[in-house]
C-alpha cells in the first residue's frame, strides 16, 4: 500500500504493531523479573520472590502464545518474505551494512539498502531478527517451559546435573536477549528522526 504522498510506506501491519507490544512489555516484565531472581536473597528482596515468580511465568507463557501466533502469522502472510534470506552473499551484504552504520552514516553517505515495500529490513536488521526470532526465542521459551515442568527434565545432560545444565542456558539466553533489547532499541533510534521508527511500529507507515 503506498500513500499520496508517494514515500510513506504502510511497512507495520496492525498484527505485527499488536504482537511487538506485547512481546515487547512481557520481555521486559521477564527481564525484571528473571533478575529479581537470579539476584534475590533472603536478606534482599527488590520485589517478593514468589511475586517474580508469578510474573515470570505468566509472562512467559503469554510471551510463547503470541510467539506461536507471530510464527503463524508470518507463515501466512506476506510479512514472512521479509524474514527469509540467503546464504549467497550474506557476509558481503552484512559487512556493507556494517560499514555503513560505522562510518558511511557519519559521512552522510547514500544508505547501501534503502527501505522499500520488498525489503523493509536492512540486511543486519534481517540477520538479527531472524536470528532472534527463528533461533534464541524458541530456545528460551523451550528451556522456560522444561524449568516449568522440571520433571521432564533428563536427572544427566553431558554430565552435568540436567535442572542447571537448562538453567544455564536459559539464564545464558536471558542475557543475550537483554543485549538485544539495547542495541535493538539504540538502533531504532537511527531513522529520519530518533523517533520516526518509534512512531511506525504505533502507526504502521514507514
Ligand atoms: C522496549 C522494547 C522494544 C522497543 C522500544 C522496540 C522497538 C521496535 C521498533 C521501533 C521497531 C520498528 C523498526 C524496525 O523494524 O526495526 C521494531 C521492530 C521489531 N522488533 Fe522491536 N522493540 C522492542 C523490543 C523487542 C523485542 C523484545 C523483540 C524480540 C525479542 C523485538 C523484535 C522486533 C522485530 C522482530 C521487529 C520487526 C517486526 C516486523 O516488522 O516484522 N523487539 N522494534
Amino acid at each position: 500500500m503506498k500513500d499520496k504522498n508517494h514515500d510513506k510506506l504502510y511497512l507495520y501491519p496492525i498484527w505485527v504493531r499488536i504482537w511487538h507490544l506485547i512481546n515487547a512489555i512481557m520481555f521486559l516484565a521477564l527481564v525484571f523479573t528473571g533478575l529479581t531472581l537470579q539476584y534475590s536473597s533472603v536478606d534482599f528482596e527488590i520485589i517478593k520472590f514468589n511475586y517474580s515468580i508469578s510474573i515470570h511465568n505468566y509472562a512467559g507463557i503469554i510471551l510463547s502464545i503470541f510467539f506461536v501466533f507471530f510464527l503463524f502469522a508470518n507463515r501466512f502472510t506476506s510479512n514472512g518474505n521479509y524474514y527469509q534470506f540467503h546464504i549467497k552473499g550474506l557476509y558481503d551484504r552484512v559487512m556493507k551494512q556494517f560499514m555503513y552504520y560505522s562510518f558511511g552514516i557519519f559521512k552522510n553517505e547514500e544508505k547501501p539498502f534503502p527501505i522499500t515495500k520488498e525489503r523493509k529490513f536492512n540486511p543486519l536488521q534481517k540477520l538479527s531478527y531472524v536470528l532472534i526470532m527463528y533461533f534464541f526465542v524458541p530456545i528460551i521459551i523451550i528451556t522456560g517451559y522444561l524449568l516449568l515442568f522440571p520433571d521432564i527434565i533428563p536427572k544427566n545432560i553431558l554430565g552435568f546435573s540436567g535442572i542447571h545444565f537448562v538453567d544455564l542456558i536459559h539464564i545464558i539466553l536471558g542475557f543475550v536477549l537483554s543485549i538485544f533489547i539495547i542495541v535493538h532499541v539504540y538502533f531504532c533510534t537511527i531513522g529520519k528522526t530518533p523517533l520516526s521508527n518509534f512512531k511506525s511500529m504505533i502507526n504502521g507507515w514507514h
